[in-house]
């Protein structure tokens, strides 16, 4: 192993224009902006046109990484785009994003772990830079999900949002970036999340799409469990093996899947609310899009500071989870 750090050097992210509030789903299904508000925090989300597509929020959010960085997408060696909600299924968005940039010597892939994708890439960047088979690594979050939302079913259709966010990752001096990384899964509970159509095991046809099969599935009741305590832990755990304890974390920045998710794992982190980042009135959960979205309008807010101790924490379909603590 080398002695280089891998960091965050540039972060960016977009969103569609399109907002879907709470009233306007008042209108669509049996809910009310009371019930969204007190159970998921939620009051509005945004929501692609039909026209468009996760790449190019995902491209959007990368030029801006990018240029913050002040490095050319020539010099990128790796591009990683965490999506559960590709533009197709083949090739992978990673290389459509990797051709818009003009990276043109970058390997790329997609990661597919749900919520946790952008901290699974961070991961697989954080090995690649630190084993020297990467410089320069695009790590992005990017979904469409209103797509594989079922407008007719309230308990999931409230929750989900559209976006995208990048980080480039490189070197930085060995006392600073990432300095534990985690991440886990459980595939035993793949029935809390789930979509059923569209692959091999369960086809696609007229019927699987009359079925809606190709929409999200969830159990949120068994999820909300499982994700507060598959997030407080393995916070705890990078926090241990950086040598750092809750009081050294200046900010905090988990998944963005319910206000109520957030709150507890706070709670049992017993880290103050004042450190915790929260976007989720605005944007609703957002997959693999929330933490790097949520990173880069702490970066824009100017509530990172040189220095300062960065917690990250994820959870999501698969199950996956993951926890990332680095140094600015
Ligand atoms: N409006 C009004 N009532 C509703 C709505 C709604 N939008 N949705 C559900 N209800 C009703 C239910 O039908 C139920 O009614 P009943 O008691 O008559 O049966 C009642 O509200 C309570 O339902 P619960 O499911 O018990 O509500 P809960 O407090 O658990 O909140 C929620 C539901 C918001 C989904 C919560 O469980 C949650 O956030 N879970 C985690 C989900 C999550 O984060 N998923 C994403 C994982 S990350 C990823 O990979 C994308």
């Amino acid at each position: 192993m080398s002695k280089v750090n891998a960091g965050i050097l540039g972060t960016g992210h977009s969103y569609p224009e399109g907002i879907l509030t709470n009233a306007d789903l008042e209108k669509m299904v049996e809910t009310s902006d009371e019930w969204i508000t007190t159970r998921t925090g939620i009051k509005q989300r945004r929501k692609a046109a039909p026209n468009e597509y996760t790449s190019q929020f995902a491209v959007r959010a990368s030029r801006e990484a990018i240029e913050r960085a002040g490095i050319d997408a020539a010099e990128i060696d790796l591009v990683l785009c965490a999506t559960v909600t590709p533009d197709q299924i083949l090739p992978s968005t990673a290389c459509l994003i990797q051709a818009e940039l003009g990276a043109h010597k970058a390997a790329a892939m997609d990661v597919v772990a749900a919520c946790s994708g952008f901290l699974y890439g961070l991961s697989l960047a954080n090995a690649m830079i630190r084993n020297g088979q990467s410089k320069y690594s695009l790590v992005i979050g990017a979904e469409i999900l209103t797509r594989y939302v079922d407008y007719t079913d309230r308990a999931t259709c409230v929750l989900f949002g559209d976006g995208a966010g990048a980080a480039v990752v490189g070197p930085v001096e060995a006392d600073r970036g990432i300095l534990a990384v985690r991440i886990r899964s459980d595939g035993r509970y793949e029935d809390q999340l789930y979509a059923p159509g569209g692959g091999t095991k369960g086809g696609f046809s007229a019927e699987t799409i009359a079925r809606g099969d190709h929409f999200f599935k969830m159990k949120g009741n068994e999820l909300f469990k499982v994700a507060v305590r598959s997030m407080a832990d393995i916070s705890r755990e990078v926090l241990d093996e950086a040598g750092l304890k809750t009081e050294d974390v200046k900010l905090f920045i988990p998944h963005q899947a319910n206000q109520r998710i957030t709150d507890a794992v706070a709670n049992k982190l017993d880290v103050d609310d004042s450190i915790v980042y929260s976007n989720i009135a605005m944007h609703g959960n957002t997959s693999s899009a929330s933490i790097p979205i949520g990173l880069d309008e702490c970066v824009e807010a100017g509530r990172i500071q040189q220095g300062d101790i960065i917690l990250m924490a994820s959870f999501g379909g698969g199950v996956t989870w993951g926890g990332v603590v680095m140094r600015w």
